[in-house]
């Protein structure tokens, strides 16, 4: 069903006819694939590809002779959209075709999966997109976001993998040979279960994943590589759905992450939701009318925003017309008409910008660095193209950013570097750190800080536990990764299981469990018996239901809804004006 809070507008007729069937699902309760038939061996030898898969924009590149070198889509594009859709005659498309889908068939066009995958339906981030994209999000037997795309649903894995499948082919077609491996990127500040997911979509597309680069580095590589620098550089990334700033030190070859932050809901949507707002409000002033057009109308509002953002970032003045917007009560058609200016532009994009270079001075003070301590600023993702981006970075540094470094490429070209190193020992040294905070659950509900956030990867910490019944011979321990300290507010990474433990009275049996991340940021458990020193079966399997979780560490409704509405609210804030101004047109907000 779809979100019941949405404006009625967005769903223009996506109620299906007939009722669709219930989703294929595998023995594991998952959404079984439907576009994509997953290989069943994949050979780990051949070519490996350097692949950022983006929010808005996919990016392919590999070393030829040595250098790294992008690929072009079939089109002709340095990069391809990250966009899926089902046109009329129910065909899959990808990319380019897919997105010409989005203002025809916004029901039935996906983007954005990236912000989706590898998380739960009931989290407060899913909550949120639901209220704001056009296509259905329903969960799977798991509990996890899936979409609805036609008559089928699909996990967002298989929407990755489809992405990634396209990816593939362009790599296949350059090379005239098979490729089964890649590297593939992702933002600093992607959790555990979502750097998972994205393996797994990576073997739903037929490609081993080889590594799993975070971005940011992967940019500071494309920077740096084999220039014997000595600098500490600051990568900012502005992109479609994301941001990331990190503080680099590179050492010759050695990557060294000081500090890492962003924020997951920051990038090109959310300014083209302002500008939306904006363009709309004009639209009432003008014409004298609430806008009250449908999801396809306001798909082209959104499609218009986003060209004169871009167009800003040339010129200073840029005329946004969408003929035929609505039709007024009367039956006549309305267009919308606005002149806006860079100064417009800017005045809307303000308060977001800010809220970037606070996390930048956030990443300074986590790095223990001045601005003046930072040598170099690399500028990524198309949204850092804006000259406002350039102007409050040089308010704060005092110096301009490098122009040697291609915003939409330097992700995947250090992919495609890094890809030279999988198979040989090489002098390339990467050290990143944690994004966000690893703990356990304690009753009731609180949150234990195990791995603080900016540690170094690998990183490991040992804590002990006890047993708190006669005979116990199983123990369960529940991981969440966020900063908040109440575990509701964040996220769930599933339950340890401690089995095989002896018998003895209640706290005689004492375990060592100890928590290690690699340096991809995987996380392994193990644990050891005190008294035997023997090691003992410990799996991170165990993925409990919201509410099994809330039965088993007791934690009350309460204080749950008040984590939950911590995290919602901030969510909310975030991205609240938009639908503000939409349900205040509809004459039905306050
Ligand atoms: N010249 C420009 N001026 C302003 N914004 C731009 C320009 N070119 C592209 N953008 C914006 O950049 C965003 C896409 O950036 P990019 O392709 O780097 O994102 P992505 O890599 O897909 O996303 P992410 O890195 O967050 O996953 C879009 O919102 C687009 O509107
Ligand atoms: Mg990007």
């Amino acid at each position: 069903p779809a979100a019941p809070s949405a404006p009625a507008m967005l769903a223009p007729a996506a109620a299906p006819a007939t009722p669709a069937p219930p989703p294929a699902l595998d023995a594991n309760g998952q959404v079984r694939p439907i576009y994509l038939t997953p290989p069943q061996t994949l050979s780990g030898t051949g070519p490996v590809i350097g692949i950022d898969l983006g929010t808005t924009n996919s990016c392919v590149a590999l070393l030829s002779n040595g250098r790294p070198i992008v690929l072009r889509s079939r089109e002709g594009y340095n990069t391809i959209p990250s966009v899926i859709s089902l046109n009329a005659q129910n065909k899959l498309l990808v990319s380019h075709r897919a997105k010409n889908q989005l203002v025809l068939r916004p029901t039935h066009t996906i983007y954005g999966a990236k912000r989706l995958v590898g998380r739960p339906y009931d989290s407060a981030v899913v909550k949120q997109v639901r209220e704001r994209f056009h296509y259905e999000i329903t969960p799977d037997a798991a509990g996890r976001a899936a979409v609805r795309l036609g008559n089928d649903v699909l996990s967002l894995e298989e929407v990755q993998g489809i992405i990634l499948r396209e990816c593939k082919e362009m790599a296949e077609t350059h090379l005239n040979q098979k490729v089964e491996r890649a590297v593939v990127t992702v933002p600093a500040y992607y959790s555990e279960p979502q750097r998972e997911a994205v393996r797994k979509a990576g073997t739903m597309a037929g490609l081993k994943v080889e590594r799993i680069l975070n971005e940011p580095t992967s940019a500071a590589l494309a920077y740096g590589l084999n220039r014997e620098l000595n600098k500490k550089v600051l990568v900012y990334d502005l992109g479609g759905g994301t941001f990331d700033a990190t503080i680099l030190r590179i050492e010759k070859n050695v990557f060294e992450v000081l500090g890492t932050g962003g924020d997951i809901f920051l990038g090109g949507i959310d300014f083209d939701n302002l500008i939306v707002d904006f363009l709309l409000e004009r639209f009432q002033e003008k014409e004298g009318i609430a806008f009250s057009g449908d999801g396809i109308a306001l798909s082209r509002v959104g499609d218009a925003a986003e060209r004169a953002k871009m167009a800003l970032s040339e010129r200073n003045t840029f005329e946004v017309h969408i003929p035929m917007l609505m039709m007024d009560d009367g039956g006549r058609p309305r267009d919308l008409r606005v002149m806006m200016s860079r100064q417009d532009l800017e005045k809307i994009c303000d308060p977001l910008l800010n809220r970037t270079i606070d996390v930048v001075r956030d990443v300074l003070l986590d790095s223990k660095l001045r601005a003046a301590d930072v040598d170099d600023i690399i500028l990524v993702g198309g949204m850092s193209r804006m000259p406002l981006v350039r102007e409050k970075l040089k308010g704060l540094f005092g110096k301009n950013a490098q122009a040697s470094v291609n915003a939409d490429e330097a992700v995947a070209l250090g992919a495609a570097l890094y890809s030279g190193s999988v198979d040989k020992v090489s002098s390339v040294v990467l050290i990143d750190v944690l994004p966000m905070t690893i703990g356990v659950a304690m009753p009731g509900g609180g949150f234990k800080r195990v791995i603080e956030r900016n540690s170094p990867l690998p990183a490991q910490r040992s804590f002990a536990i006890s047993t708190s019944q006669d005979n116990e011979e199983r123990m369960e321990l529940s991981i969440f990764q966020g900063e908040d300290n109440h575990i509701s507010a964040n996220e769930y990474l599933g339950t340890v299981r401690v089995e095989g433990l002896p018998k003895g009275p209640k706290g005689s049996v004492r375990v060592a469990v100890t928590l290690k991340l690699d340096s991809e940021c995987v996380l392994h458990v193990e644990a050891r018996e005190y008294s035997t020193r023997k090691e003992v079966k410990a799996t991170l399997a165990t993925r409990y239901s919201p509410e099994e979780l809330q039965k088993q560490l007791q934690v009350s409704k309460e204080a749950m809804s008040a984590a939950e509405e911590r995290r919602g609210a901030d969510l909310k804030d975030r991205a609240g004006r938009f639908w503000g101004f939409v349900k205040k047109a509809l004459g039905r907000g306050k």
